[in-house]
């Protein structure tokens, strides 16, 4: 069985999730066995659960409103939703993922953290989904037009698609720049960081200009 590598000081672990450390703690573990035993998580990534993939994730939180609905496009083993989730009780969150054994894998994380009553697993392509949210969340989904072409028809009209993308964030606003211009979009680069101490997260933010 794999181990979670070496996990976080606590204080990190409890200033990113205040008051659900224990389960953030217990979804890292569920990434690490379960995760890896059936495909969703690179046996290499264990050692970096904590601060590649659980922090990096929670970081989003800081440019999602109150209250939001908002669906994680893509989830795989629940990233970024399971992690925002854990760290916005207010918030209600669909995880969206065509894929049968990560659906699966999704429904049990969910009953393991006793997420049912504001977390649901819809097992689906964006394409394929009828709901409206108040944030279309995505985390290493797609190239900037395919996602937005997925995301924007989920999106309520002064919603907003948060993409989490690597350092070349910008580049990819830029080359996309004309077609964002004429779908009167406007998109821009957020960095977050989960705590003082983590790797910054890269957020790509588009909304409708009003
Ligand atoms: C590279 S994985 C990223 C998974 C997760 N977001 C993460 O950051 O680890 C991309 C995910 O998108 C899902 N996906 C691919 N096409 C999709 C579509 N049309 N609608 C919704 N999800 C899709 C795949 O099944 C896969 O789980």
């Amino acid at each position: 069985m794999s181990e979670p590598g070496t996990p976080p000081r606590p204080e990190a672990v409890e200033a990113v999730f205040p008051g659900s450390a224990d389960l953030a703690t217990r979804y890292v573990e569920l990434l690490a066995t379960t995760g890896v035993e059936w495909g969703l998580i690179g046996p290499r990534e264990t050692d970096r659960l904590w601060e590649r993939h659980v922090f990096n994730s929670a970081a989003v939180a800081d440019v999602v409103p109150s209250d939001a609905r908002v669906v994680d496009v893509g989830s795989g083993a629940g990233l970024p939703g399971i992690p925002l989730a854990l760290r916005r009780p207010d918030l209600r969150v669909t995880l969206l993922e065509p894929l049968l054994r990560r659906a699966t894998f999704l429904t049990q994380a969910v009953a393991l953290l006793e997420l049912e009553d504001r977390v649901e697993v819809v097992r689906g392509r964006a394409e394929d989904h009828r709901q409206a949210y108040d944030v279309v969340l995505s985390r290493a989904l797609a190239p900037l037009p395919r996602l937005l072409g997925w995301c924007l028809p989920l999106t309520v009209q002064d919603g907003a698609v948060l993409a989490l993308k690597g350092r070349t964030a910008q580049e990819e606003i830029d080359e996309n720049n004309r077609d964002l211009v004429r779908q009167r979009l406007s998109a821009e680069v957020v960095t977050v960081r989960a705590h003082g101490g983590s790797e910054p997260t890269t957020v790509v933010r588009v909304r409708r200009v009003v």
